[in-house]
């Protein structure tokens, strides 16, 4: 009837796994009153296995002791890597010894793991423990999850779901034009909060974790914000986690983008150290199905909480998009930053001089009070387009008609997007009120 029967089917690799321990290892020890578990991957992680503490007290006065391979033909070795060439994930055959304090007696529990199938990587482990030995083992499996997860500060920022685990952020505080009491009252909001808030937020019961968001038009420096305050972090020798964008990617190992977040407030607990998250494009995020799991995290009432404290800077250029829920209601963002377009000429002039380097000369002042208004990334992309004419005409040095002919010409593409959208009506995101709200002297 084409139906298998059981011997034809060829049997799940959990299946394979758990016949090898009953016959190699369960059927000796019968006495044992040993159950077959379905256990965390994170117990074979390579960080769980060799950096488990040996003092780590586990119940009933058991300690970790090591552990040795064993050799088990279903579970071949194979140790995954990350991009920084540090061992993870691992399958194989281990033999996990745990000593008793006092008692002098010791546990021995054989794990395996292995990949599902040939068509997955994902993979899945299995062991043989004594039933009496469930309340260490439950203490050990947690410590492995934590400690797989869990991360010491470096000088690189720990990136969530993205395709490589860790960059360097290069930004420097002072190359961040912004109107000097705004750029204080962020650094000065951040600082206190690590110097001073996780301990009173403790004092009053509170968990600590502290949201701010800084919202403004796109290319005002927001994203150069975040890179600049993750340097600062970094030197002050907290973990700093990126979360990277809201979209999920084919093979994302995260369920949902809430997951991201959800995992990055996990491994700041875990991780116990003071940890700045930071959360670009806030706005995605809220997209229906999700934003209730997003409001629940912003409460901080779900999640596992990190002692020391974390401080979550989200970013939006488009805050129509976050609703009165976040907004208003007290608790889900301490505080939003709006970061606005250049106000001041001596800001303007300040990126132009930035972005113009070695080019810069005295007569360029000319151009600057129509720079006024504009987002930094504008000011860059006109030093930048300029710089690249003059290579192109192999010059020496950067006459002001070849800036004011750059400027000239972006202000007319930007002229020309804000007309077509204004005149599409609704569809814009509401560029043409983006000047006035900030009382500049933009380019409308
Ligand atoms: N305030 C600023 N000071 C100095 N440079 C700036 C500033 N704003 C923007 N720039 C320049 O423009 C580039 C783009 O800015 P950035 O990506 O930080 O803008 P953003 O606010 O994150 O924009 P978006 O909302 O589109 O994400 C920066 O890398 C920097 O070179
Ligand atoms: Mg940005």
């Amino acid at each position: 009837m084409g139906f298998c029967t059981t011997d034809e089917r060829k049997p799940l690799k959990l299946e394979e796994l758990v016949r090898w321990l009953e016959s190699e290892w369960m059927s000796t020890r019968v006495d044992q009153n040993l159950r077959t578990l379905w256990v965390p991957n994170a117990c074979t992680h390579d960080t769980a296995v060799s950096k488990f503490d040996p003092l780590f007290p586990l119940a009933n006065d058991y300690h970790f002791a090591g552990f040795e391979l064993l050799a088990c033909p279903v579970a071949p070795r194979i140790t995954h890597y990350d991009d920084e060439g540090r061992f993870t994930d691992q399958t194989g055959a281990f033999l996990f010894r745990f000593v008793q304090k006092h008692g002098d007696k010791t546990v021995e529990v054989p794990v395996l793991s292995a990949h599902h199938s040939n068509e997955s990587w994902e993979m899945l482990a299995v062991a043989a423990v004594p039933a009496d030995f469930m309340a260490a083992w439950t203490d050990f499996t947690t410590e492995c999850v934590r400690l797989s997860s869990a991360r010491t500060p470096t000088d690189r920022v720990v990136i969530i779901g993205g395709h490589s685990s860790s960059f360097v952020p290069t930004t420097q505080w002072d190359e961040v034009v912004l109107p000097p009491k705004l750029k204080a009252e962020i650094l000065e909001d951040v600082s206190a909060f690590f110097r001073k808030g996780v301990e009173v937020y403790r004092r009053l019961n509170l968990k600590p974790f502290r949201k701010l968001l800084l919202a403004g038009v796109p290319g005002t420096g927001k994203t150069m914000l975040c890179s600049a305050l993750a340097r600062w972090a970094l030197d002050q020798n907290y973990l700093v986690i990126y979360v990277s964008s809201a979209k999920k990617r084919q093979n994302d190992p995260y369920g949902s983008t809430f997951d991201k977040i959800d995992y990055a407030l996990a491994v700041a607990a875990r991780s116990q150290y003071p940890t700045l998250i930071l959360l670009e494009e806030l706005d995605a995020y809220l997209h229906e199905e999700e934003k209730a799991l997003i409001l629940n995290v912003l409460d901080g009432s779900e999640s596992a909480m990190n002692e020391n404290g974390t401080l979550l800077v989200s970013t939006t250029n488009y805050p129509e998009a976050i609703d009165e829920r976040i907004m208003k209601r007290p608790g889900r963002l301490d505080r939003i930053f709006i970061i606005p377009e250049t106000r001041e000429r001596s800001d303007a002039e300040k990126m132009l001089r930035q972005y113009l380097g070695g080019m810069w000369r005295e007569e360029h002042a000319a151009l600057v009070p129509q720079l006024v208004g504009y987002p930094g990334a504008f000011i860059r992309e006109v030093a930048v387009c300029a710089l690249t004419q003059l290579a192109y005409v192999e010059g020496e040095q950067l006459p002001l008609e070849l800036l004011e002919r750059s400027y000239k010409s972006l202000k007319e593409q930007i002229d020309a997007r804000d007309d077509f959208l204004t005149r599409k009506g609704g569809i814009g995101f509401s560029v043409p009120e983006k000047a006035e709200s900030n009382g500049s002297n933009g380019h409308h």
